[in-house]
């Protein structure tokens, strides 16, 4: 019998392609080998013949696709000899990077504009012990104090401006390769800070040059409508969006962002809140996928391009499902307002009548 190597992460997984050395303290929660699932009902609910898998990233460690980068930045921080790390965030940078902290062993300050995240990012965050910072103003300016105090002050930025950020977040698409056999014809996704697609878009070049895969995607970048740098080809100061993770008008990865689009034939388009709770609901009734609601954008632009025909019939799309639904209970809990629970006697027959009134 072959004994099975314990999955001890990604960087393990991935350590010929990461800047890492033999005796790097590796700070993993074990993340990534996140599922790939291939939808069955929507592509049939559409017509059209494609075939679109999500990759779930919702089922990393804290819930979200930001510990495959935060695994990176901490152990290189560590390595470094930092002993705290800081990022601004609109939560879900701030739960991954509390909880490498906490693993760490060292310290994590997070800036997050106040009323603006999700509650299950901020629960998480608390539990973790991070020191949280609520400013008034946006995720921009929350990074923008961040590049300025890190002059001031001995922390370690972990958002993705850090490179290794990157480094870690290109092993989704390593990933995808590896599990498909090919990369896919069109990969979609939702795109805020903007350092999600450049990882991407890294993984499949390292991997198209070294010949691990002969074609490379379309990069397809989706944005909320309130909150559409990309589209209006401009930074913009006021993004507004229920989807909070994307919450973001001036992104970091501009150029890097942008380079990917091009370089791969790819497009930004933007959708309204209604149309992404409207996939996000989509995904969970007739999939049984629960992402949140900035995640949903990448399935909401995919529809809409399949059924357009711009992604054409027989195509292969991945659109990746950043974060899990359970981080943001409030939305959910409004998608279905009208779905309220029944309450009953606890009697056989009264729970025999409640199941016989909805068949
Ligand atoms: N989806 C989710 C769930 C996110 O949390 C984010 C970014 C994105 C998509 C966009 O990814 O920034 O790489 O283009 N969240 C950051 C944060 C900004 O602070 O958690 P991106």
């Amino acid at each position: 019998m072959t004994t099975q190597k314990h999955y001890t992460g990604l960087i393990e997984r991935y350590r010929d392609r990461l800047p890492v050395s033999a005796t790097t303290r590796i700070i993993s929660l074990n993340e990534g080998r996140t599922p790939l699932i291939q939808l069955q009902n929507i592509p049939r609910m559409i017509g059209k013949d494609v075939e679109i898998y999500v990759k779930f990233e919702g089922l990393n460690p804290t819930g979200s696709f930001k510990d495959r980068g935060m695994t990176m930045a901490v152990t290189k921080a560590v390595e470094d000899g930092s002993e705290a790390i800081i990022c601004a965030s609109t939560g879900n940078t701030s739960a991954a990077a509390a909880a490498y902290a906490a693993r760490a062993g060292i310290k994590a300050f997070v800036l997050i504009p106040e009323g603006k995240i999700a509650l299950g990012k901020l629960a998480q965050t608390l539990m973790y012990n991070a020191t949280i910072i609520q400013i008034n103003g946006n995720f921009d300016k929350g990074m923008a104090l961040v590049k300025e105090v890190a002059n001031h002050a001995p922390v370690t930025i972990v958002n993705s401006i850090n490179p290794f950020r990157i480094e870690g977040q290109k092993t989704a698409a390593f990933e995808i390769v590896d599990e498909l056999g090919f990369a896919p014809d069109y990969h979609c996704l939702p795109v805020g800070n903007a350092g999600n697609i450049t990882a991407y878009w890294k993984g499949y070049n390292e991997y198209a040059t070294d010949r691990v895969c002969g074609n490379r995607p379309v990069m397809c970048g989706y944005q909320a409508a309130g909150a559409a740098p990309f589209v209006a080809g401009m930074m913009i100061d006021n993004p507004e969006t229920v989807a909070t993770a994307i919450r973001i008008g001036h992104p970091q990865s501009w150029d890097f962002a942008w380079a990917a689009q091009k370089e791969s034939g790819g497009w930004f388009d933007k959708f309204s809140d209604e149309q992404i709770l409207a996939a996000q609901k989509m995904l969970s009734q007739y999939e049984g996928v629960f992402c949140e609601p900035a995640s949903a954008a990448s399935l909401a632009g995919a529809l809409q391009d399949i059924i357009s025909g711009k992604i054409p019939e027989g195509s292969k799309i991945v659109c990746t499902l950043t974060g899990n639904g359970i981080k943001d209970p409030e939305i959910a809990m409004q998608q279905c307002a009208d779905a309220k629970p029944v309450t009953i006697d606890a009697s056989l027959d009264a729970v025999k009548r409640a199941i016989l009134d909805c068949l």
